[in-house]
């Protein structure tokens, strides 16, 4: 496909002069109300480029991968309804708060989504999870459902969809179809996910502009064998093995 030029920025603290800032890529801006992209903050883009390294060894993959992941999931939190709550603190005084309201579940899709998962429990104590394996169809090349199990009460929650990479959104978009078959209404699901690329995202949100994302960053493009470019490679390789 055709390779957009990926935008350039000057990144860091607000006290720092814009020439005093370092300047890297940052994501490719998409114009989707349904679709947040995490800030590009310098903690964001230094993380991005050790996962983003041929030379990172899997240990630091991991270890990277996950603090991203923890920013993606505490993002997506933000997007769930709160209420009015007040409380008394332990010297007898009113603070007017939030509360969460309403139940959630994750539902990784398998096997890179599954890295997503424990972001989600440390988040969300005793979280239900549920998982969909998709996989490319031999004859047809379309993807597939090969398997899921998912909570039986999943369609009075809201649901964190996760998967890691988000290339030409095709996973993502079987996914939202068992979920909403589920009786999920899209309104109450949000797909998180590290990297997208604008293919993806504008097949996705084209076809459920009512489904939220939240994606870390959007690359410019894919090469031919739908990798995101620049992007990181296999994911789920780099995270389960070597
Ligand atoms: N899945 C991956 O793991 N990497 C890509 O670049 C695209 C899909």
């Amino acid at each position: 496909s055709d390779i957009r030029t990926a935008p350039t920025q000057s990144v860091g603290p607000e006290y720092q002069s814009e020439s005093q800032k370092p300047t890297a890529t940052v994501s490719t801006p998409v114009n989707f109300d349904n679709v947040t992209i995490l800030p590009q903050t310098p903690q964001l883009i230094a993380l991005l480029s050790i996962i983003r390294n041929r030379d990172t060894q899997r240990g630091d993959f991991v270890f990277y991968s996950n603090r991203i992941i923890r920013l993606l999931v505490e993002e997506g939190l933000n997007h769930l309804p709160t209420v009015e709550h007040t409380v008394t603190t332990p010297v007898g005084r009113p603070y007017d708060g939030l509360a969460f309201h309403g139940k959630i579940c994750g539902v990784s899709i398998m096997r890179a989504g599954e890295a997503m998962e424990q972001a989600l429990r440390e988040c969300c104590r005793s979280v239900r999870i549920g998982k969909i394996l998709i996989q490319r169809d031999e004859e047809t090349a379309q993807p597939k459902l090969f398997y899921d199990k998912l909570p039986e009460d999943i369609a009075d929650r809201w649901v964190l969809l996760l998967d890691p990479m988000f290339a030409t959104g095709g996973s993502a978009m079987m996914a939202v179809d068992v979920l909403k078959s589920r009786g999920v209404p899209d309104e109450r699901i949000l797909f998180l996910n590290v990297l997208a690329s604008p293919e993806g995202i504008t097949n996705f949100a084209t076809k459920f502009p009512k489904v939220r994302v939240v994606s870390a960053f959007v690359d410019p493009g894919l090469d031919e064998k739908n990798y995101i470019i620049p992007g990181l490679g296999d994911f789920g390789d780099r995270y389960y093995t070597r």
